[in-house]
């Protein structure tokens, strides 16, 4: 590994791309593929970020609990006795072995490799074959605790157990999602489906955050009905924990599917301003939702790396949605025309890391319509800002 690009002038050279929209360029290219710059973020964003993992549904009972994994570090929520909603390590105190993997329903969690037991809470209540180690008391031993928030039913959880809530620094994205309703949605589809892929965490990020190439890379008789030209960036708080925008569609109650009109069941509160627009929203660095007339879905991304990011995706309908007749099918509709615009997003993804990485990489330029890319850049420059102050 060569010298560390962190320097005070490295830092100063970010801040062109916080200018407004008309005025910024892209972040380095050097911020999307080099190693020590991740190791930097990894301190800068992950270990102080509010890091989404899961749902709340998904442990509704004392004793369920789900896993999940963010900078390498394998997490769990857990429902505990008293109903309480926590988040923890699972490395084993002993040797470090996971004392937890998926999904399920436990009474404590006993380690597999020497049967270290812990309560749901994280306490160390069982460790045989211990009573000759000198000095070892089970009191005070415990998995390592994270902080947890839930929004809008999302576990959101920190590695800084100091860091400042959550929602308190969302009320302009709870007020856009108000009228879907999120809480009480049917949650048809949960995506289980980890990829990894071989691009930055930001490419990613920044594909999903980009009205700009609706209607171009997605050009085509479904992707149309919302076309760039009618994306609206709200302003927000300076001190705002995420962002989000509006894509103007065509018609109202459009949908992706060859009738281009909603198959599903519509979100019932939706106003009719909201039946003529699509909502695209995000928490970086984990966080992100769209949000049709008709279902919407939010992904989960893990960033493993500097060039390689996996995510997970889950799909959510109206309250009751999924008991209607023909449900199934007509969600395979949605599907279907899903995987051939993912599949256009992921080629691109998958390129622009190659771009990326070439010497003739440059900080381009932005549309007017791509506004949420510096959005993106005002939450990741002043984080990136103030590690570095903390750090140097
Ligand atoms: S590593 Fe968990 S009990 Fe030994
Ligand atoms: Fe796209």
């Amino acid at each position: 590994m060569g010298p560390s690009i962190l320097s005070d002038e490295f830092l100063a050279s970010l801040e062109s791309s916080v200018r407004p929209v008309e005025e910024a360029e892209m972040l380095p290219p050097v911020c999307y593929t080099d190693p020590q710059f991740w190791e930097f973020e990894k301190e800068a964003l992950f270990a102080h970020e509010w890091l989404c993992v899961g749902r709340e549904a998904w442990a509704k009972n004392p004793g369920d609990y789900f896993t999940s994994s963010h900078i390498g570090e394998p997490i769990m929520v857990v429902r505990n006795r008293e109903g309480v909603l926590k988040a923890m390590s699972t490395v084993c105190q002993h040797r470090s072995m996971l004392v937890a993997e998926g999904r399920g329903n436990a009474r404590s969690f006993v380690c597999p490799y020497h049967n270290w037991t812990y309560s749901l809470d994280g306490n160390l209540v069982a460790a045989p074959a211990m009573e000759r180690t000198q000095g070892f008391d089970m009191k005070g031993v415990g998995l390592g605790q994270l902080k947890l928030e839930v929004w809008l039913g999302f576990v959101f959880v920190n590695f800084d157990l100091n860091a400042p809530p959550l929602a308190p620094r969302l009320t302009e994205l709870t007020k856009a999602l108000e009228n879907y309703d999120i809480e009480h949605c049917d949650e048809p589809a949960h995506g289980d489906t980890w990829t990894k892929s071989p691009w930055n965490w930001k490419v990613h990020l920044e594909n999903s955050n980009d009205g700009y190439h609706a209607n171009r890379l997605h050009h085509g008789p479904v992707h149309d009905l919302c076309p760039s030209d009618r994306v609206t960036f709200p302003e927000l708080p300076a001190d705002t924990a995420g962002y989000f925008r509006y894509s103007g569609t065509t018609d109202l109650d459009v949908g992706f599917n060859p009738t281009r009109k909603a198959i599903l069941p519509l979100f019932p509160k939706l106003t009719l301003e909201e039946r003529h627009r699509f909502l695209f929203l995000n928490i970086p660095p984990t966080f992100q939702m769209f949000a049709r007339v008709d279902w919407a879905t939010f992904t989960i991304f893990h960033a493993d790396s500097h060039d390689a990011v996996s995510f997970e995706r889950s799909w959510m309908v109206a309250p009751g949605a999924s008991k209607e007749p023909l449900f199934n099918e007509r969600l395979n509709i949605y599907f279907a025309t899903s995987a051939t615009i993912g599949a256009q997003d992921r080629h691109v993804d998958a390129l622009v890391q190659v771009g990326l990485k070439s010497r003739y990489a440059n900080r381009g330029r932005y549309s007017y319509q791509e506004r949420a890319q510096q959005d993106l850049n005002k939450w990741l420059v002043s984080r990136y800002r103030a590690a570095w102050q903390r750090m140097k």
